[in-house]
């Protein structure tokens, strides 16, 4: 595996790639690698002859009194992960190299990106759309492989493709966790031992929610209630439980089918999120 650290070094080599016919898929990560990142670059193998992944971790995205400073870094390991998945390329970028000092360009997707994690993390999204934007024009990828677990980032990402025509295709990739349920994370390593037995908790709400949905139940508003109960139950601080509609995210209606649970919590210090994805029969 080849690692770069700058844009031209990058783009030299997806030039010679491109010249050579090759297509090239993208994974952008902010590193502390795990088995759900790794699962995006073998499918991102399949998908491309040339798996390009980079690690940034994105200082833009990071509220004031949230984890960038603290975020692990774990670059030597990450690389080592990243080459026994057989990852051709590295994007290891410094945060000049990305952000010129006086940048004065953002990506916003109004509208998506202020509900859910966007309300409790405002300006989030619009760090998480400016730099994988920015990653687009420095890879120009044929396909990018996004983590379905972060439901609501795929969905920006996908607005933000679809409104402003990058001519990239965008994969989800479903959501790898540990034996537990819970789905695995960077920030499970903030989870203390108490903590990290509770954690699946939230998995286990989102499944019983979903077992009441297709079970019949419509009544989305008492299912949302009794998944935050059980929340608080077991110590959660929970910050939303949505029955959602997986196409926009708006709140799901009695006959919408696609739909997507919405969850994020937070269990002491450390924000936990996940979601479950499924279709009921009402078409
Ligand atoms: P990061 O949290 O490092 O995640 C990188 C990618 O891995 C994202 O697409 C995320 O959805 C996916 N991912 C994380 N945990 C996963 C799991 N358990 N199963 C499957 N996929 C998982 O998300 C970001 O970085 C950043 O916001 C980024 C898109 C890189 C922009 O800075």
């Amino acid at each position: 595996m080849q690692t770069v650290k700058t844009v031209p070094e990058l783009r030299h080599a997806i030039r010679v790639w491109r010249l050579a016919g090759e297509s090239i898929a993208f994974v952008p990560t902010m590193g502390n690698l795990h088995e759900g990142h790794l699962k995006l670059v073998t499918v991102a193998r399949q998908k491309a002859d040339k798996v390009v992944a980079s690690i940034f971790i994105n200082p833009t995205q990071f509220g004031v009194g949230e984890d960038f400073a603290t975020y692990p870094r774990t670059e030597l390991e990450d690389q080592d992960k990243l080459n026994a998945a057989n990852t051709d390329l590295l994007f290891l970028p410094a945060v000049p190299e990305v952000y010129a000092e006086d940048a004065n360009t953002v990506v916003t997707v109004t509208g998506l990106s202020e509900l859910y994690c966007g309300a409790s993390r405002p300006g989030h999204f619009n760090g998480v759309a400016t730099v994988v934007c920015k990653l687009f024009n420095m890879v120009q990828p044929d396909i990018a492989l996004f983590g379905l677990k972060d439901f609501q980032q795929l969905t920006v990402i996908r607005a933000m493709v679809r409104d402003l025509n990058i001519p990239v295709e965008i994969a989800g990739v479903e959501t790898v966790r540990e034996a537990d349920g819970l789905a695995m994370s960077s920030r499970n390593s903030y989870l203390t031992a108490e903590e990290r037995v509770t954690a699946p908790k939230l998995y286990e709400a989102l499944c019983a929610a979903r077992v009441a949905i297709l079970s019949g139940n419509r009544s989305y508003a008492e299912i949302e209630q009794n998944a935050w109960l059980f929340l608080q139950k077991f110590g959660f601080q929970p910050d939303y439980f949505c029955v959602c509609r997986s196409q926009d995210l708006k709140k799901a209606e009695v006959d919408d089918s696609d739909l997507v649970l919405l969850a994020a919590a937070k269990l002491g210090k450390t924000r936990l999120i996940d979601n479950l994805c499924f279709s009921i029969g009402n078409r």
